[in-house]
C-alpha cells in the first residue's frame, strides 16, 4: 500500500500549552497525551523502521574486510535514525505485553518485539537475517523530558548486531532525539550526541557525532566521524548528514578539509535557535575522493499527508488476509486506538486508548492484589554478552506461535 485510510488532522487547533504547562522538567511516560499529537503507530512499530535499510546488512555480510564491515554497520546506525526525520508525531505508548512482528521477505529478514516493561517503559526487538546472515536485537527505553519549547527523547539502551559467518558482534546507542517548537511555531526534530559502534572482535570503532544543529543552522543533520582501529589510530572518515546521505574518505583527506573549512568560518555552538534554521546549501558538500555509502529512499509525494511517514512506515500497520488468524492477539495491527486514529476517527481513538490504558491499569491492580508477577513471554532479563550490560535477552520461541499464556489487554 502507498497511503492511508484517511489523511492527518491539524495540529493547529490544540491549545498544546495549556497540556504541557503542567509538565515542564518531568517525564513525560507518565503522563496521558491527547491523541491528537500522535501518529496511528505503536513505538514498536517506529522501532521496526530500524530496518528500512537492511540491505547495508547484507552488504556488511558479504564484505571480506572488516573496515568495509564497520562502514556498512556504521551507515546502518545512521540509517535506522533516518526514518525520524519530520516525524513530529508522538507514537502510542505500547501496552505491556503488547508485540509487533513483521516479516519483509523482499528486505530479507524478520523481526519481532514485546514490550516487557510498563514503568519504566521498554520495548525489546530481536530481528533476524531470513538467510541467517545477522542477528539484530536490543532493548530501548526512551526518556522524554520536556523542556518548555522542546521535548527531548533519550533513547537508552543498547542495539546489538552480530555477523555470525565472522564471529562478529557489533553494539551501540542511539543519539539523542528532540522536537522543537512544542507550543508555537514550526516543529521541527534534531538529533544530536555521540554514536560508537564498537566491533567486540576487532575493537575497531566507528566513533559518530551527530551534530546540534547550532547558531544559524550551519551544521543542522550533520554527522562525522571516524573509523578507529584498535589502537585508535584512524582507518577513515564518515561525514554526512543522517536525513540524507553517508560518504567516507580517507581521514587525512577529511582533516585538511575541515581545517580549510574552518577558516573560513568561526564556529559557535549550544545555543537553542528560536527558529527553525534553514541550511544555506540543503546537500552535502562532497569531499574529493569520497565513497557514497548511503543515501535515504526519498519519501512519498503523500507524506506530507501522512504524518511524514514513509513507503515503509505507511505499510506497517498492513492486516494482509493471511494474517489473520496467524498473528498473536497482542500485536499492534490489532490496537483498536491505533485503528481508529489511521481512518480519522480521533473521538473513538481517544476512548479507545482510554479505555485500554484503563484496562492495564485494572489488571495490574489485580496483580497486585494476587502477588501474581507480570511474566514477559518472549524476552527475559539477562546480561548481554557482548557489553555486560543489562538488556533482554529473545527466548527463541516466538516464530512456534504458541500462545497459550498470552494476556488480553486489549
Ligand atoms: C554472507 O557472506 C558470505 C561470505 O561472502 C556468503 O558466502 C554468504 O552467502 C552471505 N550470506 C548472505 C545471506 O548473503
Ligand atoms: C480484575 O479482577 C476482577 C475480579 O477478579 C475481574 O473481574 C477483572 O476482569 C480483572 N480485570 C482485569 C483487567 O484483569
Ligand atoms: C504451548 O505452551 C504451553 C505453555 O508453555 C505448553 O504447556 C504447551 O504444551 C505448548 N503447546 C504446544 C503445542 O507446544
Amino acid at each position: 500500500i502507498t497511503s492511508l485510510p484517511a489523511p492527518m488532522f491539524s495540529r493547529n487547533d490544540v491549545s498544546i500549552w495549556s497540556i504541557l504547562k503542567k509538565c515542564i522538567g518531568m517525564e513525560l511516560s507518565k503522563i496521558a497525551m491527547p491523541v491528537i499529537l500522535n501518529e496511528p503507530l505503536s513505538f514498536l512499530q517506529r522501532l521496526t523502521e530500524y530496518m528500512e535499510h537492511t540491505y547495508l546488512i547484507h552488504q556488511a555480510n558479504t564484505t571480506t574486510d572488516s573496515m568495509e564491515r564497520m562502514k556498512c554497520v556504521a551507515a546502518f546506525a545512521v540509517s535506522a535514525v533516518a526514518s525520524q526525520w519530520e516525524r513530529t508525531g508522538k507514537p502510542f505508548n505500547p501496552l505491556l505485553g503488547e508485540t509487533y512482528e513483521l516479516i519483509r521477505e523482499d528486505l530479507g529478514f524478520r523481526w519481532m518485539s514485546e514490550q516487557v516493561s510498563h514503568h519504566p517503559p521498554v520495548s525489546a526487538f530481536h530481528a533476524e537475517g531470513l538467510q541467517e546472515d545477522f542477528l539484530f536485537h536490543g532493548s530501548i527505553y526512551p526518556k522524554l523530558k520536556f523542556w518548555g519549547k522542546s521535548v527531548e527523547a533519550e533513547p537508552k539502551g543498547i542495539i546489538s548486531l552480530e555477523l555470525p559467518k565472522y564471529n562478529e558482534a557489533y553494539t551501540w546507542t542511539n543519539p539523542t532525539c528532540c522536537v522543537h517548537n512544542i507550543i508555537v511555531g514550526q516543529l521541527w526534530i534534531e538529533q544530536y550526541g555521540n554514536v560508537e559502534v564498537i566491533n567486540h572482535k576487532t575493537g575497531e570503532r566507528c566513533s559518530l557525532i551527530f551534530k546540534p544543529c547550532g547558531l544559524f543552522g550551519k551544521e543542522l543533520h550533520k554527522v562525522e566521524g571516524y573509523i578507529l582501529d584498535k589502537s585508535k589510530k584512524k582507518l577513515c572518515a564518515i561525514y554526512g548528514k543522517w536525513t540524507e546521505c553517508l560518504y567516507t574518505v580517507d581521514a587525512d583527506t577529511f582533516d585538511a578539509h575541515k581545517k580549510s573549512d574552518k577558516k573560513n568560518s568561526e564556529e559557535k555552538k549550544n545555543e537553542e535557535p528560536e527558529e527553525m534554521p534553514l541550511p544555506d546549501g540543503d546537500t552535502v558538500q562532497v569531499i574529493p575522493g569520497s565513497e557514497l555509502i548511503w543515501r535515504i529512499v526519498p519519501r512519498p509525494d503523500n507524506s506530507a499527508e501522512f504524518y511524514a511517514f514513509s513507503t515503509f512506515a505507511m505499510q506497517l500497520n498492513e492486516l494482509e488476509e493471511g494474517m489473520k488468524g496467524v498473528l498473536p492477539p497482542t500485536d499492534c495491527r490489532l490496537r483498536p486506538d491505533i485503528r481508529h486514529m489511521e481512518k480519522g476517527d480521533m473521538d473513538s481513538a481517544s476512548a479507545e486508548k482510554k479505555r485500554v490504558e484503563e484496562k492495564q491499569r485494572l489488571s495490574r491492580k489485580n496483580r497486585s492484589k494476587s502477588s501474581e508477577e507480570w511474566k514477559t513471554r518472549w524476552f527475559h532479563q539477562g546480561t548481554n554478552p557482548h557489553n555486560k550490560a543489562q538488556d533482554w535477552l529473545y527466548s527463541n520461541s516466538y516464530w512456534d506461535r504458541n500462545y497459550s499464556l498470552l494476556p488480553d489487554i486489549y
